[in-house]
C-alpha cells in the first residue's frame, strides 16, 4: 500500500539542490536535478552513508564515501562500489507543494 506524503514546498528545492527528509523509518532525498525532481532513498545501499552529504553531477547524486554515483531516474549505481540500486519514488507537485508516493 502506498501513500502520498507532503514533503516541501516547490521553492525549497531550486535546481541542483537536495532536500532531506524523513516519514517514519525512511530517509528520503529529493532531488532538483535539471529541473526535474526525483525522490530516492537517502542512505546508500553500499555502506550506509547519508547522500545528502554527496554532490550532484551531470550523471547522478555522487555518495559523499566511497563515490558511487546513483542514477536518479533508475537508483542504479553507476560505479563500483555500490552494486545495489537505490529505491525511487514516484513524485508530484500539487499547488507549489512536492508529494512522494511512499510505499
Ligand atoms: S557508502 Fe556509498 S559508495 Fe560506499
Amino acid at each position: 500500500m502506498s501513500e502520498w506524503v507532503k514533503a516541501c514546498g516547490i521553492q525549497k528545492l531550486g535546481k541542483g539542490e537536495l532536500f532531506s527528509f524523513d516519514y517514519h523509518d525512511k530517509k528520503l532525498l529529493l532531488t532538483n536535478f535539471k529541473g526535474t525532481i526525483y525522490a530516492t532513498d537517502r542512505i546508500c545501499t553500499h555502506a550506509e552513508a547519508d547522500l545528502s552529504n554527496g554532490i550532484l553531477t551531470e550523471e547522478g547524486i555522487t555518495c559523499p564515501l566511497h563515490l558511487s554515483i546513483f542514477n536518479l531516474e533508475t537508483g542504479m549505481p553507476q560505479n563500483a562500489p555500490a552494486e545495489k540500486p537505490l529505491r525511487t519514488y514516484n513524485v508530484k507537485i500539487e499547488q507549489n507543494e512536492i508529494y512522494v508516493e511512499v510505499v
